[in-house]
């Protein structure tokens, strides 16, 4: 069965963190839609120019854009076996095009990782990037100027102002919340824990995955 993964939760939950954790020991590609849009914006393509603003306000890139982005990633041969989808769906347009993209596919798990607001507020304000490699300084690492891993620069993301985090939070509560309603229901939803130590939540998570495949192992198909 196809380990085919989405990664849930408000900005600064963990999302990208565990994803690239879960996606390396499944040997799955992480397809993070925040990473790709960062790329593009980097790269100055036309989705990166019509995207940068967008991201900058904290507000969402539009459905369309997101979904045929997310179908043409999916679709390519590395992702058959298996994919950790971080930052999408995020509006319930989105999870419904993504049921389509799905069909004839083995079924979605859906992880919802729920941390404490003021928490998601400490963990943004504090996290630093690598403005080379992108890699999230973690822990103590953070407070040093150069990247552990490639010397590069560390820096504040831009949407990580304050004020910007504020605006993605309320955006998460109005358009990307709603999608907890809109996946409870099924047997391959679980809600994980985000608010304890980064090992504890890939523990947990590894143990929500496995006992929702290996349900689906001996149930048979869960969709
Ligand atoms: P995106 O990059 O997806 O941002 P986000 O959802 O706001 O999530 P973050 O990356 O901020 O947080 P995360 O949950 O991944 O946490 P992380 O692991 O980094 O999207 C950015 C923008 O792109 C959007 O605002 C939107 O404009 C656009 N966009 C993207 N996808 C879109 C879509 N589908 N539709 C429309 N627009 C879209 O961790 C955060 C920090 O906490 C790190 O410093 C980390 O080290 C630390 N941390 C992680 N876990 C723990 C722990 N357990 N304990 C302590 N610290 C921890």
């Amino acid at each position: 069965m196809a380990l085919n993964l989405i990664m849930m939760g408000p900005p600064g939950a963990g999302k990208g963190t565990q994803a690239e954790l879960l996606a390396k020991r499944q040997g799955i590609p992480k397809v993070s839609t925040g990473d790709i849009l960062r790329e593009a914006v980097k790269m100055g393509t036309p989705l990166g120019l019509q995207a940068k603003a967008i991201m900058d306000r904290g507000e969402l890139v539009g459905d369309d854009v997101m979904v045929g982005i997310v179908r043409e990633r999916l679709d390519r041969a590395d992702a058959r076996f298996g994919f950790v989808l971080d930052g999408f769906p995020r509006t319930v347009a989105q999870a419904a095009a993504l049921d389509a993209i799905m069909t004839g596919r083995d079924p979605l798990i859906v992880i919802d990782i729920a941390v404490p607001e003021a928490e998601l507020v400490r963990r943004l304000a504090s996290r630093r990037v690598c403005g080379s490699c992108g890699e999230n300084a973690e822990g103590e690492a953070a407070a040093l100027p150069t990247c552990q891993r490639c010397g590069g620069p560390l820096k504040q993301r831009a949407d990580d102002d304050e004020a910007v985090v504020l605006e993605r939070l309320k955006v998460y509560h109005r358009k990307t919340e709603p999608l907890i309603d809109y996946y409870r229901a099924r047997p391959t939803f679980r809600s994980v824990d985000g608010a304890q130590p980064l090992e504890a939540v890939a523990e947990a998570l590894t143990a929500a995955v496995e006992g929702i495949a290996s349900g689906n192992r001996t149930e048979g198909a869960l969709r």
